[in-house]
């Protein structure tokens, strides 16, 4: 059971099983703020070339490894990014190995660097069918691409198109529907009896499309999937701090330089490792939920991917606001952190 009082509160140390590290002196500037905190974190696969075999999700990992502080017992669990190219015995290879934790779908052309990801679900069949035989789950960015479909609703015909069939057809698979952002989807995951299970990010639990486009345009708040209206927001929230052991963390946090935000085409992606857990512990206090925090950052996911919980915990301590770098440097340039709108009470003491 987490230790609560007032203004302090101890938990399990934390997993992400979402995030996006990047690669080169991007990786080295924000790895090591991730590492600060959490123990483990599961890596999206989409850099420029994407990392599509085991050999490649190894080589990854040891760069990550390389970029962390001295000492560091940060686990990065890495992906692959599935393509109707993958070669089942090279996955399962990898995961017999030890090197990879889950494979990534992205449907193809649904996000940043995505345009190797799937067109043709009936391809991926039979690699769906071995990772479904051997245990190794399934990451999917859950938004069609269809032109023809409003980009608020990509994430919900997505379930009527896409995952309803994939897990009629390889019912085994075990699924997580990552960065939800509906009230469908949370009661698509709700409704499920085995198999399939959520992440949520920090963002969504904190911002609506308002704030991405009310009184001037928000760069910083533009990601992918989209926040939708504000009744989704609340219907995560509601998700998050339920205790169910389906819905749990993933950032989803995606740097870009504010260069790369601020053109007339910009990137999706919002960058909250740095004041994630201010931002959570925020959350769940105003939702007089703090005895909840633990589940979601800390338990549910190992539990999901069959993992055990960290052994060692992490403290939050309640006090005056905390305050974190409105930007962070890195070798390719600024990068703004996510500012949550509201003061953040919850610092993770040192
Ligand atoms: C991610 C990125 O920048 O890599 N962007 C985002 O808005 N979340 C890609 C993704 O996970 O969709
Ligand atoms: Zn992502």
């Amino acid at each position: 059971m987490p230790k609560i009082s007032p203004d302090r509160l101890t938990i399990r140390r934390p997993d992400d099983w979402h995030l996006h590290l990047r690669d080169g002196a991007m990786m080295h500037a924000v790895a090591p703020m991730t590492a600060a905190h959490f123990a483990r974190a599961i890596i999206m696969p989409n850099l420029v070339p994407p990392v599509v075999t085991g050999a490649q999700a190894g080589a990854y990992r040891d760069r990550i490894m390389a970029a962390l502080p001295d000492g560091s017992t940060f686990r990065p669990l890495m992906t692959c990014y599935l393509t109707e190219n993958t070669d089942p015995d090279d996955l399962a290879q990898a995961h017999a190995d030890g090197i990879i934790t889950a494979v990534k779908l992205y449907p193809a052309g649904a996000t940043t660097n995505s345009a190797s990801g799937v067109k043709d679900f009936d391809k991926v069949r039979p690699v769906l069918e071995r990772m479904a035989d051997i245990g190794l789950p399934l990451c999917v960015h859950g938004e069609v691409t269809d032109p023809e479909v409003d980009i608020f609703d990509r994430e919900a015909v997505f379930i009527d198109r896409v995952l309803k069939p994939i897990r009629k057809k390889v019912p085994d698979l075990k699924i997580i529907m990552e960065h939800v952002t509906t009230e469908n989807a949370v009661d698509y995951v709700r409704d499920s009896r085995a198999n399939l299970a959520a992440t949520i990010t920090t963002h969504h639990l904190i911002i609506n499309r308002n704030h991405i486009l009310a009184g001037g345009i928000k760069p910083h708040y533009y990601c992918l999937p989209v926040a939708k209206r504000e009744k989704h927001r609340i219907a995560l929230v509601a998700a998050a701090i339920s205790g169910d052991k389906r819905f749990f963390l993933g950032t989803d946090s995606a740097p870009h330089t504010d260069a790369n935000k601020f053109l007339p085409c910009g990137c999706a992606g919002c960058f909250t490792a740095p004041n994630t857990l201010s931002c959570l512990a925020e959350v769940f206090d105003v939702a007089g939920a703090l005895d909840k925090l633990e589940n979601f950052t800390s338990l549910a996911g190992p539990r999901f991917y069959g993992l055990a919980p960290n052994e060692d915990t992490i403290t939050l301590t309640r006090g005056a606001p905390v305050t974190y770098p409105a930007q962070v440097e890195t070798g390719d340039g600024p990068v703004t952190v996510f500012d949550p709108g509201f003061p953040l009470h919850w610092s993770v003491e040192a």
